[in-house]
């Protein structure tokens, strides 16, 4: 094998570049990838912004990426996936751990020695004919004392540029971990190797990937390897795999959180500022609320992150926020002006986009984009697309990754080192019934029982039946590392442990239906309201009812000024039908019952005191 760098390729010169690291543990883990998976070429990344333009040229020369028309849309770039890799895939995601338990009956258990060995097969000369990357990444601000550092070594080019956006990635890094800090080792090849065993080589695909995927999680050993996809959060594995599924496992140990949240600033009229961090299961709106644009007067709400939280008590008791990434992958379908134009905004250019539609001006296209479709596209698998085509021109599940430094509406400390001081925990799904717009939980114990029943109706995000219905504990069902029941024990500890401190906690459902099947609430920035309550809830001066389910609104305790609901909307928005509450609670009591005596006490008297609540 040679090192061969980029201007190799080009006409640099190579003696800038470097040949490996001062590191043992760093170059002895990297050499053994390579004698395993066998590259052609190994390339260190230096995160520099030269570096993503090389990789941008060369994925254009391969046809991976197609360079939009930089009169719209400046250095932006579309790619199209194969159409069998387009969103995570849950059934190939695996924690193996030593003890079955620690896996718990929510994740795919796979014994830790035999996995080993499959993995081994399946990476044995995976990357031949291939270059073979080593990125170092770190999860939120260098040197940040919540912040942790990784390294993914990965063959697929569109990862590494991926990589940069949505991570603080390169040279400094590597320092770091030269310098003695732990890191995490994550491993990922897309499968599709350019020399087959037989030694026959063959052309390269525009999105090289495989049909048999692995996604595994060791946490034992806080190690990450994935196979066969180049997709999202199976194939970014400083985003899912570690930040979440890794990270909460570290958490657990360690006494902090990792979580599927988004965190916002708001202001409010009077100048207040409030800290809010929001658990909604993928594509049900982090994004939106992140960037959400008030529709009532004098309140603001500024964007930290759209997809991850990590928390920890800081010296003053409280609990601190930061989001670990530097980017937004963020679902396209939906995404417009009238429904999130700081997202618009922040993609005017240096935005990578994946399987949305190709504009005939050279420009990109989604549904919701606009309110009428173009009369003609590409759609997300090269074919030609009018509006009388009967199919989405855009995949469901397409994705933008832009930088988080170029939404205007980026808070001002949203890279601060220690954080932000978090005042308030959102839980939310998609329920057409049953959950009403906005409660509160009586307690810490009643807001963590809110967090590990919610259930929502299944999206794009993940491969599956859409609209399915189902437990999604936390937002954390695909993403927690260890026994979810263990997991709840630990938000109890956490709990006890911030004690007045403790951020207050609601429950929110922007997705409940009327009669008429369509949605009662409008959503998007009229959810400006819904975190006015909030406010108001924090500072003490909003009235309330209580329900068996949580505190309410009032019936004028909602500002609705200038909002076009008819009463009987409100109404339903915010009926409690003790029927069919109880009816949850058998679901809950089955629910738990998977997950045996290791569901904390607390939780189940939680159950019981809703149950007891409901009796008419
Ligand atoms: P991941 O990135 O997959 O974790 O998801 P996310 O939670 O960031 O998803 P995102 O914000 O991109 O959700 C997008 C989907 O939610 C789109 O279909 C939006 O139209 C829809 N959505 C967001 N906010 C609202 C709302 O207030 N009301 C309604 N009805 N839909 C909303
Ligand atoms: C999600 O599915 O929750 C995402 C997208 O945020 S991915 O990174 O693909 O997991
Ligand atoms: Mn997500």
């Amino acid at each position: 094998m040679t090192i061969t760098e980029f201007s190799l390729q080009h006409d640099g010169d190579a003696s800038e570049y470097r040949a490996g690291t001062t590191d043992p543990d760093l170059q002895s883990w990297v050499d053994g990838i390579a004698r395993l998976t066998q590259p052609a070429e190994m390339v260190w990344c230096d995160g520099s912004l030269r570096e993503a333009d090389l990789l941008t040229k060369q994925l254009v020369a391969d046809g991976t990426l197609i360079r939009l028309n930089p009169e719209w849309r400046p250095n932006s770039f579309l790619a199209r996936s194969d159409p069998r890799d387009v969103a995570r895939v849950e059934n190939r995601t695996f924690i193996s751990s030593v003890d079955p338990d620690d896996a718990g009956p929510t994740n795919n258990w796979a014994d830790p020695t035999e996995m080993r060995d499959t993995l081994n097969g399946v990476f044995a000369g995976s990357m031949r004919g291939r270059t073979m990357y080593v990125v170092p990444f770190s999860m939120g601000p260098l040197g940040g004392p919540i912040s942790q550092l990784g390294v993914e070594i990965t063959d697929s080019p569109y990862v590494v540029l991926s990589m940069g956006i949505m991570t603080r990635m390169g040279e400094k890094v590597l320092a770091m971990i030269e310098g003695g800090e732990s890191w995490v080792r994550t491993v990922h090849s897309v499968g599709y190797p350019l020399i087959q065993s037989g030694g026959a080589r063959r052309a390269d695909v525009a999105w090289p990937c495989n049909d048999e995927k692995y996604i595994v999680q060791f946490p034992e050993t806080r190690e990450v390897w994935s196979y066969g996809s180049g997709y999202g959060g199976n194939a970014l594995l400083a985003k899912k795999c570690f930040a979440l599924r890794i990270a909460s496992v570290m958490a657990r140990d360690e006494g902090w959180l990792a979580e599927h949240m988004l965190l916002i600033k708001v202001t409010s009229p009077e100048g207040g500022v409030f800290h809010v961090a929001a658990a909604f299961p993928s594509a049900c709106g982090k994004t939106n609320l992140a960037m959400l644009r008030p529709t009532i007067p004098g309140w603001n709400v500024e964007t930290i992150g759209d997809d991850i939280a990590w928390m920890r008590q800081g010296e003053d008791g409280r609990l601190w926020a930061i989001n670990p990434e530097a980017g937004f992958f963020g679902v396209a379908p939906g995404t417009g002006e009238l429904t999130n134009a700081t997202a618009v905004n922040t993609l005017w250019g240096n935005t990578i986009f994946t399987n949305v539609a190709l504009r005939d001006d050279g420009d990109v296209w989604w549904e919701g984009l606009t309110e009428t479709p173009p009369a003609h596209l590409i759609d997300w698998e090269g074919n030609d697309w009018t509006p009388a085509s009967g199919r989405p021109a855009a995949h469901p599940n397409s994705r933008f990754t832009v930088s988080a430094a170029q939404c205007p509406a980026i808070a001002d400390d949203w890279q601060a080192l220690g954080g932000v001081p978090i005042d308030a925990i959102l839980f939310g799904g998609r329920r057409a019934t049953n959950v009403p717009l906005v409660a509160q939980a009586r307690s810490w114990k009643h807001g963590v029982f809110m967090g590990a029943t919610i259930s929502s109706e299944k999206t794009a995000a993940a491969e599956g039946i859409l609209g399915e219905l189902r437990r999604d504990p936390f937002a954390m069902l695909p993403f927690c590392g260890y026994n979810m029941a263990d997991y709840w024990a630990h938000w109890l500890r956490i709990g006890k442990e911030l004690g007045v401190n403790a951020p207050a906690i609601f429950q929110v459902n922007w997705f409940r239906k009327g009669s008429d099947g369509g949605f009662l609430w409008p959503g998007f920035g009229e959810n400006s309201r819904v975190l006015e309550w909030i406010v108001r809830r924090l500072e003490g001066t909003a009235d309330v009812i209580d329900t068996p389910i949580g505190v309410l609104p009032t019936a004028d305790g909602l500002n609705l000024d200038g909002l076009d609901l008819t009463e009987d909307a409100v109404e339903q928005l915010f009926t409690i039908d003790n029927a069919s509450w109880r009816a949850e609670c058998d679901l809950t009591e089955e629910y738990f019952a998977q997950f045996g005596d290791r569901v904390p006490a607390a939780l189940n008297a939680e159950l019981a005191s809703l149950r007891y609540h409901l009796k008419d």
